[in-house]
């Protein structure tokens, strides 16, 4: 296991001990799990009490699983399991070196986010936000450290996925890119730097892939069956791309298409309708039951 991680540059010394994680759906939790098994202590915060239940539970399980295929030990599990405490308020966060935002995919939650984390954070304190797509320069200037800040976003599921994202916004400072860099190669990722376009690079590639194998569906050219088994065995994806809408939930796979569409101006982004309407009817997949499967049963069955 690498530990915790000590950057020494000329201006300032960033000694990253603790990590604040904000947001413990599937991304944070995930965050936390590595973050904890790389030997930092982890403070999981959230407004829903039940979801930090959830969360826990959820890393436990993985954890678990880890164990039990003998990819870290038993101690491994107990020793990272002690070191993440969970809060409801920021409080727990006044001491901590760097905070890693991770809730939902919208901008506004995002920057109430920020501002009222802002004044309880220590003033060398770095944040890093995990959003999949949204402006790093827009959501720095919300904060009171733009300097101190930059994107850092990890893919689902954290745990297995060797890639994260680091993007700079236009005032993030050389000493923040090193630090947060060296902790993503803590927690045994790989960096690929991107600049701060919208989506980045792996979204603006994934999406639209997405959103056309949901356009496929839509206009009837293929089965939810048949387009997820072609792109599994024809290309040799993990997951066909409906599957792999569900996982990534249907409501964040439309946020980000949204800000692809705004962002680049471009009609060859436009959402598809089915999407819009899944979403709408609260079928946000794998999340909450239904998608383009249905979760219900022992399986996973399409459901056109
Ligand atoms: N925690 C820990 N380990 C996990 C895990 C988790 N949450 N989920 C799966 N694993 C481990 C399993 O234990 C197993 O380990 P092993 O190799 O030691 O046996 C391994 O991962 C494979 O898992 P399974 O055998 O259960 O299942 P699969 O072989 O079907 O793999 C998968 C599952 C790794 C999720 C694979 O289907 C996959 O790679 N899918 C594509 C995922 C993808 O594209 N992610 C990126 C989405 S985009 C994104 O995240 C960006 C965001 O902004 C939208």
């Amino acid at each position: 296991m690498n530990g915790p991680v000590t950057i020494k540059n000329d201006s300032t010394m960033v000694d990253i001990k603790e990590i604040g994680i904000i947001g413990a759906g599937q991304m944070g939790s995930g965050i936390a799990h590595v973050a904890s098994l790389a030997g930092y202590t982890v403070k999981l915060i959230d407004i829903d009490q039940g979801q930090l239940t959830k969360a826990v539970a959820t890393i436990q399980r993985n954890m678990d699983r880890q164990v039990n295929r003998k990819k870290i030990s038993a101690g491994d599990r107990d020793a990272a399991m002690v070191r993440i405490t969970t809060g409801t308020d920021y409080g727990p966060l006044s001491n901590a070196d760097l905070v890693i935002e991770a809730a939902t995919e919208n901008e506004e939650t995002k920057r109430k986010i920020f501002q009222a984390l802002c004044p309880t954070l220590r003033p060398d304190a770095l944040i890093a936000t995990n959003t999949s797509s949204i402006s790093i320069t827009r959501l720095a200037s919300t904060t009171d450290r733009p300097h101190k800040f930059i994107g850092l976003h990890f893919m689902n599921p954290v745990p297995v996925m060797d890639l994260v994202e680091l993007i700079r916004g236009i005032a993030t400072d050389v000493p923040t890119f090193e630090a947060v860099k060296a902790v993503a190669v803590a927690l045994g990722k790989t960096p690929a730097v991107s600049e701060d376009f919208p989506a980045f690079i792996v979204n603006r590639i994934l999406l639209p892939m997405v959103n056309e194998a949901i356009y496929t569906l839509y206009e009837g050219v293929g089965s939810v069956e048949a387009i997820d088994t072609s792109m599994k065995l024809g290309a040799r994806h993990p997951m066909g791309p409906l599957e792999l809408a569900d996982f990534i939930g249907l409501d964040t796979c439309l946020a980000i298409m949204q800000v692809l569409y705004e962002g680049l101006a471009d009609s060859k982004y436009r959402p598809c309708p089915l999407l819009v309407k899944y979403v709408e009817a609260g079928w946000l997949g794998k999340k909450s039951g239904r998608g383009f499967y249905d979760y219900s049963g022992e399986t996973p069955v399409p459901t056109r």
